[in-house]
Formats: C-alpha cells, structure tokens, sequence
C-alpha cells in the first residue's frame, strides 16, 4: 500500500492527541501534521513526538483564519497530499471566557455564540479551504470533521445548549456542501461528520454525572471506532453524519 501523510488538527489533548497516536501508529502512515492551539503547552503531544518520528506539532488556531493559512501553508510545503485529514477542534465550554452550556435562552451570550461559531462552525470549513492544494485530485482521501449528536436537528429533542448545537449544526451545513463542491473537482475524497459517542475528556467530564459507565468511551475505544469507520468509508458515503457505530445520523 502506497505510503500516505495525514493531518490531525486539536492535537494537544482529548479525542484528537489519541488520533495521533493511533493514525501515526499505522504503518501506512509515513507522516502526521499534529495541529494544536499553543504547542508550548501541549506536554502529552510533545511527549507523544519524542516516542513518535512520524509527528510534526504545527501551531493552529481554528479561531483565526491567519493562523489557519500559516499552518496549512507549512503542512502542504512537506506534504503536497494528503490522504486523511481529522479536525477534532471543538468547544463548549472554556473557563477563561466563562463559556459555559446555555440551560435557558436567558443565558445566551453574543460573545460566546460567536466563539462557539468561529471554532465548530467556521474552523472545519477554512481548515478546508486552506488544505485544498493537497488534497489529491483523483485519489482516496479522506476530510472527518467530529461534529456532535447534539448538533443534529433532527435529533434534538431535549434543548439547551443553544451556542453548541447551533454551531455543531453549522459544521454540519459547511461539511455538506464542501461534499458537494469536491464530488465535482475530487471525485475520490470523502468529506464527512463524525459523532464519537460520549468520551471521558476534558469536554464532557462536568457532564458525565448521569452516562452510564458502558457508554462512556475511553478515548483509545473512541478513536478505534471512529477509525474504523473512517477505514469504511467509499466516497458515495461523502456528505454524511456517521456515529461511532458506523451508523447514519439525521442532519
Ligand atoms: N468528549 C465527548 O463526549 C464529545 C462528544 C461529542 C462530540 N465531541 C467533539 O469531539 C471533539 C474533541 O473533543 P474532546 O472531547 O477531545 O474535547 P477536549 O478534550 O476539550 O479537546 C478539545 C480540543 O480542541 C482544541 N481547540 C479548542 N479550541 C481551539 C482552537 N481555537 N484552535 C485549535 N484547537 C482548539 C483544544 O485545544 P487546546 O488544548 O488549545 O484548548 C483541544 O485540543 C470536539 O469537536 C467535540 O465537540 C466530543
């Protein structure tokens, strides 16, 4: 099998530090682009690259379209294609900006709406746009976005969470239309949301209260199932919401 580069972005720690593990631990893998915010304070990844000469830590701010150029820029002068891209970014709640999961309307915030937009809704698609160059014309590849369950429309029945469901879902719009965009220009690749089921991080542990410890993923089982989901994929299954399980999600 032909040797093959991929790129995870949010590197530093939760779902996307073990994508790297496991996407740099496969032997077709010849090189990994582990994006994260502020490599100066990402100790599990730099310790992750000491162990592991496949890893570049590259900096990136999904929240900053600067910041998105400068990396990709570097990223495609090493790695012309990319056969696998995974953008694991991802916020709901951040202490620093006392961003927290809105319960009622009268908690909606203009300042943490947006953050929320510019990291889920926006950072998936200018990731994209600037990785374009390199992803291969007439190859496989494959562009995973983990956008959430609770991001679909369909699906919400329960409410709340007004900043993160909203933009959840706006990845989910951006992501379906990139799918349509590259069915015409790269007929191979394969542009898709993933759900990765509730996973012990950071993210989800104020949360965990009342998940049932069977289906509170590790993030070594997360990955592995996602992977193998990803490893599935054809690329009639572009512009699709899969879950952990391999099964389809309503938009
Ligand atoms: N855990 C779950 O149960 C669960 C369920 C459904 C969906 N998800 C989704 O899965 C993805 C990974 O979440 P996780 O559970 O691994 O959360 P996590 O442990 O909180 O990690 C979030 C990652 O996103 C990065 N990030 C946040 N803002 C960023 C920015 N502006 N630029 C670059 N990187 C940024 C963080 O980097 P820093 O270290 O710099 O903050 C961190 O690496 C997220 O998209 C999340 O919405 C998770």
């Amino acid at each position: 099998m032909l040797e093959s580069h991929a790129c995870v972005i949010g590197a530093s720690r939760g779902i996307g530090l073990e994508f790297v593990r496991q996407v740099a631990a496969q032997p077709r893998i010849a090189l990994v682009h582990a994006g994260c915010r502020d490599p100066g304070h990402a100790d599990a990844l730099v310790a992750l690259a000491r162990e592991q000469p496949k890893l570049r830590i590259i900096a990136i701010d999904v929240a900053d379209e600067a910041s998105i150029a400068n990396a990709c820029t570097a990223i495609t002068a090493s790695s012309p294609r990319l056969h696998l891209v995974v953008n694991t970014a991802g916020v709901l709640h951040d202490t620093t900006l006392g961003m927290q999961p809105e319960k009622r309307l009268v908690e909606v915030r203009s300042d943490t709406l947006a953050h929320a937009f510019a990291v889920n809704g926006a950072g998936p698609l200018l990731i994209a746009k600037h990785l374009e160059a390199c992803i291969p014309t007439r190859e496989r590849a494959i562009f995973a976005s983990i956008s959430a369950k609770v991001g679909s429309i369909g699906d919400n029945r329960l409410g709340g969470w007004y900043a993160y469901r909203a933009s959840k879902a706006a990845q989910n719009m951006a992501l379906k239309t990139l799918a349509i965009e590259w069915a015409r220009s790269r007929r191979q690749a394969v542009v898709v949301a993933l759900h990765p089921g509730t996973t012990d991080t950071d993210l989800s542990r104020p949360f965990q209260a009342n998940v049932p410890q069977d289906k509170l993923f590790t993030t070594e089982r997360c990955v592995r199932q996602l992977l193998g989901v990803i490893d599935r994929l054809q690329p009639a299954d572009s512009g699709r919401f899969y879950g952990w399980d391999g099964s389809e999600l309503p938009w």
